[in-house]
């Protein structure tokens, strides 16, 4: 199974910066998301088959409340208010996994701020499919 990792400082991001100035990131750094409902970063992953991929995030969040979003394929929800609780403060990481259908070829993978205090620091996405591709005929 293949797995890719796309940098969030590397995807589009509307209403957020990239900074860096919390440690344990990967990349160049990571997402602070505005504090604002409907703050988002949109990635656009590629996969080699259509069907079912595991998409996990990695975040930060140095509050003890929830910073949910809303987790979209192809402009469509999948998971919605996913939880991204805290995480003891912004050096401290963890992984958030959902699982979605993906179409052959490039898709595009969106986590938005449900909430007025925007989402939680967001480091990257990590794309899993079960299979490499159809089989090649020979
Ligand atoms: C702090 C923290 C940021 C974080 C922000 C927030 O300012 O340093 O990294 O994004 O809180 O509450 O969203």
């Amino acid at each position: 199974a293949a797995t890719t990792r796309y940098e969030a400082e590397a995807a589009t991001i509307t209403q957020g910066v990239a900074e860096s100035n919390h440690a344990g990131y990967s990349g160049t750094g990571f997402v602070n998301y505005d504090n604002v409902a409907g703050s988002s970063v949109q990635w656009s992953v590629t996969a080699a088959a259509a069907g079912s991929a595991t998409l996990t995030i990695r975040f930060s969040n140095g509050t003890t409340t929830n910073r949910p979003m809303d987790i979209a394929v192809n402009g469509t929800t999948v998971a919605a208010a996913s939880a991204f609780n805290g995480t003891g403060n912004w050096d401290t990481w963890q992984s958030k996994t959902i699982t979605a259908a993906l179409n052959a070829g490039t898709n595009t993978i969106r986590a938005t701020a449900t909430t007025a205090n925007g989402g939680p620091n967001v480091d990257w996405l990590e794309v899993a499919q079960a299979t490499d591709g159809p089989a090649v005929p020979f």
